[in-house]
């Protein structure tokens, strides 16, 4: 039987079993019924929100797990979004600043290296000030910050697409079987991190025309 088999008829008993349960009309069973419809209801939304993105499965996978926070506000979606890409920055930022103290570099790969350790610096204070501004947004200045949002989103995912680059990686097209450790471990992180902040792009600018 495959996962999705399983996993449906996980939920077939666990609905059933909260339907029996809750025939006793015991309180605290009714609040355990709200919370599991509630969280269904939630972890829907992302599902069809994430949609919108270009990495739908990857924006699902990563968000799902808030689905309590989120709720179904396009706003909190956005930010969260926003945020998990900068955690997945701030992660590569180190991965790659320990790769760099890796014995036996040569020139051309410590100079791709030190690029994409800047361009990360970057990204990381891009994404960061996405996050500051969406918490700021107002009906006042609701298109400014929104356009500011997506100028140093954009920003950011540009700096990852730069650093991709420099490591002849095609965009989305990580070599998984190449024998080149660097360029490898550089790719397989830097797409995620692409990835991610594509589609907190597309969140965002999903929340802006939400709002529109
Ligand atoms: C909500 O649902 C998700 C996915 O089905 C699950 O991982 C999570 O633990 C649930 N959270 C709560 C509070 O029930
Ligand atoms: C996502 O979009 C596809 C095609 O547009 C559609 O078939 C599918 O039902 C949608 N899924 C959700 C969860 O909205
Ligand atoms: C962002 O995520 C980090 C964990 O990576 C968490 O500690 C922090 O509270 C989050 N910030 C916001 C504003 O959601
Ligand atoms: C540096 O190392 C990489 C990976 O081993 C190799 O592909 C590249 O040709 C090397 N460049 C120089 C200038 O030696």
């Amino acid at each position: 039987m495959d996962m999705l088999k399983v996993s449906g008829l996980l939920h077939v008993l666990v609905a059933l079993l909260i339907l029996q349960l809750c025939s006793h009309k015991d309180p605290s069973c009714s609040a355990a019924t709200t919370t599991f419809l509630n969280n269904k209801t939630y972890v829907n939304y992302i599902k069809t929100s994430c949609n919108v993105t270009t990495y739908p499965k990857l924006c699902y996978r990563s968000l799902s797990d808030f689905a309590n926070e989120i709720k179904t506000s396009p706003k909190v979606l956005a930010h969260t979004a926003l945020n998990v890409s900068l955690a997945a920055t701030r992660k590569t930022s180190k991965v790659l600043n320990r790769l760099s103290k890796t014995q036996g570099l040569n020139l051309t790969e410590l100079a791709a290296l030190h690029d994409c350790i800047e361009l990360i610096y970057d990204s990381s204070y891009e994404l960061r000030r996405c996050m500051i501004e969406i918490h700021r947004l107002r009906s006042e200045n609701f298109a400014f910050g929104i356009s500011n949002i997506l100028t140093w989103a954009s920003a950011a995912l540009t700096n990852s697409v730069t650093c991709m680059d420099g490591f002849g990686g095609n965009y989305g097209k990580v070599d998984q079987n190449g024998d080149d450790q660097v360029k490898n471990t550089v790719l397989r992180h830097e797409e995620k991190v692409c990835r991610l902040t594509s589609n907190s792009l597309a969140l965002v600018n999903s929340y802006a025309s939400s709002q529109g």
